[in-house]
């Protein structure tokens, strides 16, 4: 089966789409993008994926309408195109292409898209019943971490560093001591029975599937406090556990070095697991 690329209109084989060197999403980093899984067919969450790169577009005052575009479409299109029932669409907007200067184009250049739809390699069944390590580094990241910018330099140096350490992943800790989320991914800890994430804000991505977990601990009459948690208090948390469109819910069962909790998925993670697996089948 294909992967699948688009770029400005055109769908291509992967091997052959290509942008300018001067596109400013490749000189600047000028540009925000969304990751969306697909299930059976179906991008999962499409709406708030959409609602956020409007938002992430919009706070780079980068002017295109996402659904006058029919971007909707174009996911759909390449998602028939490739023929994968479970894929993983990868989806970048830049500024577009303009010779090489600080400021905006002007007049304004075309943005420039592109996706890729490829088949979703999902975790193995066994990390998810066995938990992962992951370390814990500074967060390094600038102060706008609420837009899904495809400036990632701190994210994947953090990133680089967990995996050289045979880790999953870096938990980025702030300047206080403080949890922020994951270098891809977001993060919680369970202390006494009560569900803690880092509050939404400038210092973590909105995430979807951060989101869909709030909402499936509500319904599970899980208690859920969206406060800051010090890194110490992931420590000594019961539980620890990443979330993310290509992590799912995934428990943590080592931090630096130490064990958490039982040193295996708590009952809290398990069972929001569990609920996640289940939006995913329905
Ligand atoms: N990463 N926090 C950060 C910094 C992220 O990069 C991501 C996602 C998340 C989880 O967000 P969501 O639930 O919306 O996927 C949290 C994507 C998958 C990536 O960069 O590949």
């Amino acid at each position: 089966m294909p992967e699948v690329a688009y770029v400005d209109g055109s769908f291509v084989p992967l091997p052959e789409a290509r942008i300018s060197i001067e596109d400013r999403g490749f000189q600047f980093a000028d540009g925000v993008y969304e990751v969306v899984a697909v299930y059976g067919g179906k991008p999962y969450a499409l709406e708030p994926h959409l609602q956020r790169l409007e938002r992430s577009l919009a706070e780079l005052r980068l002017s295109l309408d996402v659904r006058a575009h029919g971007l909707e479409s174009i996911i759909m299109e390449g998602i028939r195109r490739s023929g994968f029932a479970d894929a993983l669409i990868y989806l970048q907007i830049t500024r577009g292409t303009a010779p090489r200067h600080h400021e905006f184009p002007r007049p304004a250049a075309s943005p420039t898209i592109v996706m890729t739809v490829k088949a979703l390699k999902r975790l193995s069944p066994e990390t998810y019943a066995r938990g992962v390590a992951v370390i814990s580094r500074p967060d390094q990241r600038w102060k706008r971490c609420d837009i899904k910018s495809v400036s990632l330099l701190p994210n994947i140096l953090a990133k680089e560093d967990a995996v050289a350490a045979g880790a999953f992943e870096a938990l980025l800790v702030d300047d206080a001591g403080r949890v922020t989320e994951g270098s891809s991914t977001s993060s919680f800890c369970v202390r006494d029975g009560v569900l803690w994430t880092t509050p939404a804000g400038n210092h973590i991505l909105p995430s979807i599937t951060r989101a869909v977990l709030i909402q499936l601990a509500a319904d599970l009459s899980i208690p859920v406090r969206q406060e800051y948690c010090l890194l110490d208090e992931y420590l000594q948390a019961e539980e620890v556990l990443l979330a993310g469109t290509t992590t799912e819910a995934l428990a943590v069962v080592q931090l630096d070095g130490q064990q958490i909790g039982t040193g295996t998925p708590g009952p809290v993670t398990r069972a929001l697991r569990q609920a996640f697996l289940e939006t995913v089948d329905g």
